[in-house]
């Protein structure tokens, strides 16, 4: 087997790599902290184990997860600008008390930070559809925990956020840096009477670019990091190794650092195929920040401005998400669409295509079709013959899930665009590109609201629904060679591939 050496090389690079932070840290003109993400409950997997087909039950539940965080927020007007709020009584399974985005829930990626002293590690989830930073505190044993019981330096306030936070104060333990630092955030603690104490603990960190999102107005990490010093500029990078290990840099990128890692990994997965397969002896052998030369010198990686080598997009639509005008589709070489706008969460495990763009998408794949109902946001496509796909942002293709390599990658027939078999022996593969109807029938919703209330109904282009109507997202895959820069200050987000 192959893919069971690779993973283990791969995470074995990766907390190589990270462990020698503070030299990285030298080398950078910002201070930058990185952190490892995992991706909870494994990489995404539509087959069941030791199977090349899908599940499409599977896969219809996670269609309809992915959707249901996009349904917490509603557009406003404020000022001269459409904001996105979020929705009242509506988050968090209908308990007022409860701040969008669920924490501990799988197929989330998920960073470790220590709080306290003693340091208690717990999980925080990356969101970026919000913008608060939180820590929940259960009854149940579930999640990772963070208790002020147990911290000497928590330091409590009588100032509520929200319902059930109250806003604390206790110390950091943050990746390369010496001391613990004293941060502020929102501690809840669900009432003993709510269901939701019954979850798990755990934390989340809001990404969104909009502080119009956040519930708890509280100062966000990113706020306090800036004014504290630790960094010096307000961008985040995230840059994934595989399906389920990746780096979330805070205040600069991990650009030179995972190119290092890919290409050594690539080297070593060389070395492995001649070699005893699980062997991973090779990692010991790699030194950092040294790469070889083409004539085969050792030369020291140069230091890079972190601005340069990105293809940088202006953030665009209603203030609130990373939403950007992707200018192009490409497939097999001819751009197929143009000028869509698209929203980009980390955590959807597709790519969502609004209707119309679907059906243009897919006329382009020869062969392919949608399935029928209950299923028919799916398409599928002849495995033996993948398209090559590039999504071109500020007139830069980026190859997207690029399925060219032969027949075969990781035992998933159709290559990386592929989801799996349709079923057991098939010729026709799902593909990773999957139809969204949420912005429509979010419309239709709030049409039927408002006719109840005897108001004209905003139609097309009004304020009706959460406005993702024409909008795709932008999932995990895209991010497969791909990295990502979030700038709060510009309002901007940088790709490149590596
Ligand atoms: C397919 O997925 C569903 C939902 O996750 C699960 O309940 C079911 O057991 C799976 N089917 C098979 C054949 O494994
Ligand atoms: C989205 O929220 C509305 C209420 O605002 C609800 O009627 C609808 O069922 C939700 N849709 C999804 C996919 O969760």
């Amino acid at each position: 087997m192959h893919l069971l050496p690779l993973l283990t090389l791969t995470s074995g690079l990766l907390s190589y790599t990270l462990a020698s932070a503070p030299a990285l840290r030298s080398l950078d003109t910002a201070p930058v902290l990185h952190f490892t993400l995992t991706r909870r409950g494994g990489k995404f997997a539509p087959t069941e184990f030791a199977r090349d087909y899908v599940n499409l039950t599977y896969l219809a539940e996670e269609l309809e997860k992915t959707e249901a965080r996009f349904n917490l927020t509603k557009r406003e007007v404020k000022g001269n600008k459409l904001v996105r709020k979020a929705k009242n009584n509506e988050v968090g399974g209908r308990d007022p008390s409860a701040l969008m985005g669920e924490v501990a829930a799988d197929g989330v990626w998920y960073a470790k930070v220590k709080i306290g002293d003693p340091p208690q590690e717990i999980e925080m989830d990356l969101n970026m559809l919000v913008s608060d930073f939180y820590v929940v505190t259960t009854t149940s044993r579930k999640g990772s925990r963070y208790d002020d019981f147990f911290s000497q330096s928590a330091q409590k306030s009588l100032d509520r956020p929200y319902p059930t936070c109250y806003q604390h104060t206790d110390l950091f333990t943050l990746p390369a840096i010496n001391d613990p630092l004293p941060l502020s955030f929102p501690y809840c603690r669900p009432s003993k009477f709510s269901r939701n104490t019954l979850g798990p603990s755990g934390s989340s960190l809001g990404l969104a670019p909009s502080e119009h999102l956040s519930q708890t107005g509280s100062i966000s990490l990113f706020k306090q990091l800036l004014e504290k010093e630790v960094i010096q500029h307000p961008i985040f990078s995230l840059m994934l190794i595989n399906g389920q290990d990746g780096v979330l840099s805070v205040g600069g990128t991990a650009a030179s650092t995972i190119e290092m890692v890919v290409s050594q990994t690539e080297n070593a997965l060389n070395q492995l195929d001649g070699t005893e397969k699980g062997d991973v002896g090779p990692v010991e052998k790699l030194a950092p920040l040294v790469k070889r030369s083409r004539h085969g010198k050792e030369v020291v990686t140069k230091r890079e401005d972190w601005e340069t080598g990105w293809v940088w997009t202006g953030v665009q639509g209603a203030e609130g998400w990373w939403q950007l005008l992707m200018r192009g589709v490409w497939v097999d070489g001819s751009k197929v669409l143009q000028n869509q706008a698209v929203v980009i969460d980390i955590n959807s495990p597709f790519i969502l295509a609004p209707p119309l763009a679907v059906k243009a998408f897919y006329a382009s794949i020869s062969g392919s079709r949608p399935l029928p109902p209950p299923f028919s946001n799916f398409y599928v496509f002849p495995c033996l013959n993948p398209p090559t796909l590039h999504f071109e942002f500020s007139g830069t293709p980026f190859p997207f899930m690029q399925g060219g390599r032969g027949a075969e990658w990781s035992g998933i027939p159709g290559g990386k665009f592929s989801l799996g078999r349709l079923e057991a022996g098939s010729g026709y593969c799902v593909g990773a590109v999957v139809e969204t109807r949420m912005g429509i029938r979010e419309e239709r919703d709030e049409v039927v609201h408002d006719g109840k209330k005897g108001r004209s109904t905003p139609s097309r282009g009004g304020l009706g629904g959460n406005g993702m109507r024409d909008v795709w997202v932008i999932g995990e895959g895209f991010f497969r060679g791909v990295g990502g820069v979030f700038d709060f200050k510009e309002h901007r987000v940088g790709f490149r591939a590596y």
